[in-house]
């Protein structure tokens, strides 16, 4: 990775050590300039440009795409965040009374509470304990018949847990279960094919490992999973035919349904800023090094005698997310006293949760750690 490149793009204030990117990532430097241009451009000239905005707006969708491997941009919305993705979801399917979904036992609040919203619907929850030798057996042993989709995060927010998409996705295509997955702590940290897992529906917000602005998020669908959604929002964008002076009308056939009026042109262009340097440098290479930095972590942290780490230790069962606690140590107090020292992190799940992306450098790695193993003392 070219240092100078990342040295310029991640200008960030000097003895900060960013170890928080599962929360709310720092902008890239592009980033902030294309949010600076746009900000210029509307007040000097408005939307005179409109066109090339629309443009902008179909190059997002081509970068999702290939972020996501999918087979075609129409099959990419552009929404607020991941929770309403989930809740498009959630609202949309023709549930009977007895139905079941499937989840894990520490999704975050977004997907959960959309699938709680259906115990009205006479729709059952079924959360599954995945810290288990396998959690995806888990999970497909609460399967049964009436089991109508299976939703899981990636990566767990809080333990840091990955789990295997792949061991997932192909049994519920067997079962004629939806598969949903939430990606927001993977995607930008860990390569995804969306063909390959045969997932029906993904979801994540910019604002984390892809490191875009809050408030515009992906949501990408197959065809004929988002047949199956009833909507529930109506508006002028979300038909085929976008025709002002005509009364007829029909539902777009792309995920463009699920965008009711005008697009979020501001967030559009900080995230399409944003994927191009991830472009740039490579999913790949990106997903290297991150779990290269999660490895270097968990070396680094298990030689304090006082932590535990909660997040498992083996490659393909975390992400970027190192989830530990300190013994005898109050890790709320332990955290203000990390972001007193420009450690910034957080207590989550019951340890403190370092989410340190590709860019940090085992020098700053090794600055956290010096710095936690002294307030740990
Ligand atoms: C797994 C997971 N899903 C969703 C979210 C956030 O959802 P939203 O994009 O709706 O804010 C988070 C944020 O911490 C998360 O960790």
């Amino acid at each position: 990775m070219d240092p100078n490149l990342l040295k310029k793009e991640f200008p960030l204030e000097d003895g900060l050590i960013y170890l928080n990117h599962a929360a709310v990532a720092p902008w890239p430097a592009r980033t902030r300039d294309a949010v600076r241009q746009f900000a210029e451009e509307n007040s000097r000239i408005g939307a005179q440009h409109y066109q090339r905005w629309l443009q902008k707006e179909q190059a997002l969708r081509a970068q999702i795409q290939r972020l996501l491997n999918a087979p075609s941009s129409d099959d990419i919305a552009l929404l607020k965040n991941t929770s309403e993705a989930l809740s498009v979801v959630a609202a949309g399917l023709d549930w009977q009374a007895g139905d079941n979904v499937v989840i894990s036992a520490e999704e975050f609040p977004s997907n959960r509470i959309p699938w709680q919203s259906l115990a009205r619907r006479g729709v059952e929850l079924r959360e599954v304990n995945i810290r288990v030798e396998a959690p995806e057996q888990a999970l497909r042993d609460h399967c049964d018949d009436r089991t109508r989709l299976l939703s899981v995060s990636s990566v767990q927010y809080g333990s840091g847990i990955r789990l295997d998409l792949e061991a997932l996705g192909p049994f519920c295509r067997r079962n004629n279960i939806l598969f949903c997955i939430d990606a927001i702590q993977s995607l930008g940290a860990i390569t995804m094919d969306v063909q390959a897992l045969q997932a029906d529906f993904v979801m994540a917000d910019a604002h984390k490992w892809l490191l875009g602005p809050e408030g515009i998020a992906l949501f990408y669908s197959t065809p004929a999973a988002r047949e199956r959604l009833q909507l529930y929002q109506y508006g002028w964008h979300m038909v085929e035919n976008i025709d002002f002076n005509s009364r007829d009308w029909q539902v777009a056939r792309a995920a463009r349904r699920f965008e009711c009026g005008s697009p979020n042109m501001l967030g559009i262009h900080a995230f399409s800023a944003s994927l191009s340097l991830l472009e740039e440098i490579g999913y790949r290479q990106i997903e290297h090094k991150v779990l290269r930095n999660s490895a270097y972590l968990i070396d680094k942290l298990e030689q304090i005698d006082t932590v535990q780490i909660l997040t498992p230790k083996v490659a393909q069962r975390h992400a970027g997310i190192i989830n530990f606690t300190v013994a005898a140590k109050d890790m709320l107090q332990l955290q203000n006293n990390l972001l007193n020292n420009k450690v910034i992190c957080v207590y989550r799940g019951g340890g403190l949760r370092f989410s340190p992306h590709f860019y940090i450098t085992d020098k700053l790695l090794d600055k956290a750690v010096d710095i936690l193993r002294r307030l740990s003392l």
